[in-house]
């Protein structure tokens, strides 16, 4: 292979060691994925992919939305070769070990709660499903509902998969759900669902919505014990609602003693170039829930708390591996990581950097109906008429599908977002490689739509 530079295409993807491992794969495994384009993976360093045919890839995915802080970081991967040789499991269920009662201490003072407690997991969807249980536990069953928004997703077990509205695909076939969900309106600033000039009017349209409809005629606020959202809606489409909404629904729903539950799983961990996406509208939340870029790869999640609301009663809830030594080893380097390398403010200034690339594209290119996000964590929302917004979907999936052959990975969000999320530690010639690949994709895809 020549340098160890990204993208290089050796053989047009799937190659014939990509199509072997497919066929052995779709014939062992239950194919319930979503699975994007036949990328097989071989190793990861940093910002680039290799796959079994020896193509390298530039990846916008973070693989996906997980290695914050690069494939295989060296720190991280130092961190874990020095636990395996000290202890591997323990179970935190039943026993104490110092790398979970540590972790948990600097976990507590990254987090945006005041005093609080945490309590660890190993993934996204089994966070949520502590924080559902956090919260109904605290209310000891007297608050039955929960409130959570359309367009979120917040993982595929029954819990979470409840809460979750994203698309009907994970629900479908599978019900009775959780009972005492209600969903409502997330304020869409490109899509208002309420009519609305301006992004604060979308704001108090969602408000309106819950005061005038929700409370008084669906639920009695005192039966609430939490609203769940996520800061910016990831799989719903990298939606960031307006800057004045999370502050107005902190007004409408604290008084009635509804816990906000912030669901960080995918936007937080410097994600947006804060450690958690709140942080940037200033609103504490009584329970944040994690679990993706914590561990670098490494199973791990984790829920904190108030310190008064962590209080559910000894063996009611538990589980075997969360907080697993050497995940929380990974865990540590990467919060080693995003201080030393300070990638909070480089997430900002890349983040910053994309969206002017992608604004002056936009210029150009009239598929591109809207362009958001945080850091990191952006968005380029497709559409076939910036009149009427309607979503480029099968043009959404043709870029994606170009890019790739052309050693770029990203994938979408919602149902004609473009999402991209490469390492925090992505280097800016690649960012500008992997920007001329979309550039050249969106432009093939949009001359063939034009002709
Ligand atoms: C915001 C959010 N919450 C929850 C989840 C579920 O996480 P996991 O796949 O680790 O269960 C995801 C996964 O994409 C997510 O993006």
């Amino acid at each position: 292979m020549d340098d160890a530079s990204a993208p290089y295409i050796r053989i047009e993807p799937p190659g014939p060691k990509a199509r072997e491992l497919i066929k052995l794969d779709e014939e062992n495994i239950m194919q319930s994925f979503t699975r994007w384009y036949p990328l097989v993976v071989k190793t990861a360093y940093g910002s680039i992919v290799e796959d079994v045919d020896g193509n390298r890839y530039i990846d916008f995915n973070s693989g996906l939305v997980v290695v914050n802080v690069g494939h295989r970081h060296p720190k991280v991967v130092e961190a874990i070769k020095k636990q395996v040789d000290k202890l591997i499991h323990y179970s935190l269920t039943d026993f104490y070990y110092e790398e979970a009662a540590r972790a948990a201490l600097r976990l507590k003072k990254i987090a945006p709660i005041g005093d609080g407690k945490v309590f660890f997991t190993n993934s996204g969807a089994e966070s949520i499903e502590a924080a559902i249980k956090i919260s109904r536990g605290y209310y000891k069953s007297s608050r039955p509902y929960i409130l959570s928004f359309i367009g979120g997703f917040h993982g595929r077990t029954y819990g979470a998969m409840s809460v979750s509205a994203s698309k009907p695909v994970h629900r479908r076939g599978f019900s009775p759900l959780l009972p005492g969900i209600i969903h409502i309106p997330y304020p869409n600033p490109y899509r208002c669902p309420f009519a609305a000039e301006t992004p604060s009017e979308c704001s108090d349209g969602v408000i309106g919505f819950m005061e005038e409809y929700i409370f008084k005629h669906v639920v009695d606020p005192v039966e609430v014990s939490a609203i769940i959202f996520e800061p910016i809606q990831g799989e719903g489409g990298y939606v960031v609602p307006p800057d004045d909404f999370f502050w107005k629904l902190e007004k409408l729903v604290k008084p009635h003693g509804i816990l906000m539950v912030d669901d960080e799983i995918q936007a937080g961990f410097g994600r947006t170039g804060k450690w958690f996406a709140i942080e940037h509208w200033g609103v504490e939340p009584d329970l944040v829930a994690m679990a993706k870029g914590i561990a670098s790869g490494l199973p791990l999640g984790a829920v904190v708390g108030k310190r008064h609301l962590m209080t559910l009663p000894r063996g009611s809830h538990a589980n075997t591996f969360g907080g697993n030594p050497v995940a929380l080893a990974a865990f540590n380097a990467v919060v080693d990581i995003i201080i030393s390398e300070n990638l909070l403010e480089k997430a900002l200034r890349d983040g910053e950097y994309i969206m002017r690339r992608l604004n002056e594209l936009a210029e150009e290119v009239e598929l591109i109906g809207d362009i958001r996000g945080k850091g990191l964590m952006i968005g380029v929302e497709l559409v076939k008429d910036r009149d009427t917004k309607e979503p480029a979907v099968n043009e959404t999936s043709a870029v994606i599908q170009e890019s790739f052959k052309k050693g770029l990975l990203v994938v979408a969000a919602g149902y004609s977002t473009i999402r991209i999320a490469p390492p925090l530690t992505i280097e800016r010639d690649l960012i500008d490689k992997g920007l001329e690949i979309l550039e050249e994709s969106l432009k093939a895809v949009g001359r063939v739509n034009n002709r």
